[in-house]
This record gives C-alpha cells, structure tokens and sequence, in this order.
C-alpha cells in the first residue's frame, strides 16, 4: 500500500516528505525532482517568495545507488527563508524574542486563519497559516515526482496545462496529450498550450496587479498510457474518481474538481455526452472516438486518458484587504498583508500532476503488488495479456 505525508511550515526550517511502499527498483533521478520542484516555483503572478527559495530534494533514506531500495523514503527541501524567522518561529520559549514578533490578528478572509484559530484555540494566526501555506505542496511535488517515476517506468505520463486564468479561457476540445506534454520543456509562463491565449492571460494577471488584487483560473492534469482496471465500483472509497477529486481538492486554493467534461455534461443530453465504444482488433483493444468521460466509468480506469481538472479561487491575501475583525480587541480592521501570490494556477497544475500521480501510483501498486519493480511488471504484463485476450 502506497503512503505518503509531508510535515513542515512554510518559514520553518524546511519541509518533509515521507512515501512508503514504492516497490524496489525504482530508478530515481534527483535531477528530475528538482526540475519538478522548481516547475512548481515558476509562473507567471508568483510573489518574492519565489525568488527566495531554489528548492532542491535531499534524499535522507529509501534511495540509494540511484534506485529505491524498498524501504520508506524520507525527503528534506530546506527553507531558506528559515534564517529570517528563526526569532519568530524559534522551537525554544524565548520572551524577549516573542516580545518582538507582532502576533498576526487580523484575520484574512479566505484563508484558513480565522477558522484555524478557533479550531485550534489560538490567538495567533501565524501558526496556522504556517502549516496552510501551500509552500506545504513542494514536499507532495517532490513525492509525486517518485510516483511519476514509478509509472513511467510502466508506460504511464502524467502532465498538466491551465486552461483558464481569470475570465481568460482556452478555447475549443480536447487538447493531444503530445501538446501538453511539450509545454515541459519550456520555462512556465502561464502553461498554456496556445500562445495568443497565454497572452491574454497573462493581461489578465496584469490587469489583477494593476488592481492590487489577484486571480484564480483552472488547471487540467492528464494521464497517458493508463491501463483500464484500476479502481474499482465496489465500494464508495474505492471509487478512483472519488480518490483523485479528494486528492485534486485538497490542494489549496482549489474549490471545485471536475473529471473530463464533466460540468459541460451535466447540462447536456445523454446521446451527445457518452463516449461510443469501438474496437481496434488490430491492436486488440476497445476504442473510443470521444473522453468526456476523462478515462473513467464506475470508478475505474476504463482505458483512456484520465482527465482531471481543479479550478482555484483567486488568491485571499489582497494588497487591498477586505474588512476582518481583530482576534484581541474585537474591533473592525482590515486583514493581514504579507508577501503574497496573485496567480498560482500553472503552480497548482503542477501540484495537481502530483497528487493525481501520487494516487494512480496507489491504486496501480493496489492492484498489481510488488515489492520489486519486476515483480510488479511481471504482475501488470500477465494482466494486459488477460484485458487483450478479453
Ligand atoms: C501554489 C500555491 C501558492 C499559493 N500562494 C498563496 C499566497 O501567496 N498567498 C495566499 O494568501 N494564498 C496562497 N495560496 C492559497 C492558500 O494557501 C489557501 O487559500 C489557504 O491555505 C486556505 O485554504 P483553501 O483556499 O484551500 O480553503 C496558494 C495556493 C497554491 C496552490
């Protein structure tokens, strides 16, 4: 069974990634981590931040010649943002230092620190918003770039593209997967397959930082090469659908998940909605002309891509705050500014590569076991021979 957990805050000194049950095996290339790091760092609408950290993994145990060893993988990125807030966030009781540190009160609409303080009776929203902060996702970035890895290995690529950003949206059908991968091998602007679009919006995060304000848009992550069985329709958390819209939601900032054309088929007719199927007997598989369905029926992989989107509120911290309360005093104020984003979609699609990996590398592993990674392809071979033979 494939785990994973991350620990660490945003100004601490540095995140963690745990991921255990990743057969042995695995080859794994630092260098593509950290590219994946830094690709989750790019983009256009990014705050200082950024330009602060150069994430980097630091592989502390489960990896050694460069392959897995089948034990569990612990990463370390260091913060170095962390020399700043050492007073701040410091592990010790230090008064004269907390005497220092203004404590964030005001605060900000959106964010998780109003709701984080009166779950966690606290009168600091800095402790929430540490653990919050999505700087939490480099960590799942590093961890998914294993489960990409790992599904690589058996034919499988996962990548993403935005298709809206603002009002700004992509225009026409699906896009080939070809074409969203290439976008890799470029610096991410806005991460959009289509230039005259990119440029509209990235007009549109101008226009948002003109206004001292920020913007959210949808991002849309797909998987290639994926087998049809994984997942299943017996039970509701089974539901590989269900995994990947809770995988996709909890990144944050997302607010709605869809899977293929999912909002679009809603308000739509049965017959102009499901995929017709076919079949090739050249190469002994079923065809579909059409992936609305986003490569899943029943909750099961059915074959085709699997199509994810994850659409993102704009950002809640404003260089214009909106109208907040004081935690101390009661009284009106307005919220909290600090350093902030004003558009993270391409980031988020990133994350979303992850996470949508993390969890097609689980119900992979869930169905086809291993402890090595021959083991598991002897495993997913005898398997494909059963689907052709079908
Ligand atoms: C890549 C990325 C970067 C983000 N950067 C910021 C930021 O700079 N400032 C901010 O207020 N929120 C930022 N967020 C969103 C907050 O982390 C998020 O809104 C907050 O934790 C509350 O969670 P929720 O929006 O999921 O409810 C970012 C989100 C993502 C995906």
């Amino acid at each position: 069974m494939l785990r994973f957990h991350t620990a660490g805050e945003s100004h601490g000194q540095g995140l963690l990634g745990f991921l255990s049950g990743l057969p042995a095996g695995v080859p794994v290339d630092s260098a593509y981590v950290n590219r994946e790091l830094q690709r989750r760092q790019g983009g256009y609408g990014r705050g200082g931040r950024m330009r602060i950290e150069a994430d980097a993994a630091q592989f502390l145990s489960g990896v050694r010649h460069g392959q897995t060893v089948g034990s569990p993988i612990a990463i370390l990125i260091e913060n170095r943002d962390w020399e700043n807030w050492k007073e701040t966030l410091a592990v010790e009781e230090n008064p004269a230092a907390r005497a220092q540190s203004k404590p964030l009160s005001q605060p900000r609409p959106g964010h998780a620190d109003l709701a984080g303080c009166l779950k966690f009776n606290l009168h600091d929203a800095r402790y929430v918003l540490e653990r919050a902060s999505a700087r939490e996702t480099a960590a799942r970035v590093a961890l998914g770039a294993l489960a990409k890895l790992f599904l690589r290995q058996l034919g499988m690529e996962v990548a993403s593209h935005v298709v809206a950003v603002g009002s700004v949206k992509l225009a026409g059908e699906s896009v080939p997967f070809g074409r969203i991968l290439a976008l890799r091998d470029q610096e991410i602007v806005l991460n959009c397959v289509d230039p005259e679009t990119e440029a509209r919006m990235k007009a549109e995060v101008d226009r948002a930082l003109k206004g001292r304000d920020t913007v959210g848009g949808t991002f849309e992550v797909v998987a290639h090469g994926v087998p049809p069985g994984l997942g299943s329709c017996g039970q509701w958390d089974e539901k590989l659908d269900g995994q990947l819209a809770q995988a996709v939601m909890s990144i944050q900032a997302v607010k709605a998940v869809e899977i293929g054309t999912g909002i679009e088929n809603a308000a739509a007719f049965g017959s102009k909605v499901h995929d017709e199927i076919g079949y090739s007997r050249e190469a002994s598989r079923f065809t579909r002309p059409s992936n609305r369905a986003g490569g899943l029926e029943g909750g099961i992989t059915n074959g085709e891509d699997v199509v994810v989107r994850g659409y993102l509120k704009p950002i809640s911290t404003l260089r214009q705050p909106l109208g907040s309360v004081d935690l101390e005093t009661k009284e009106p104020v307005k919220a909290a500014y600090e350093r902030s984003d004003v558009c993270v979609v391409p980031a988020a699609g990133v994350i979303g590569e992850a996470m949508v990996a993390l969890v097609l590398a689980r119900a992979f592993l869930e169905k086809f076991g291993g402890d090595s990674l021959q083991e598991t392809r002897r495993n997913y071979d005898a398997y494909m021979q059963q689907v052709r033979n079908l």
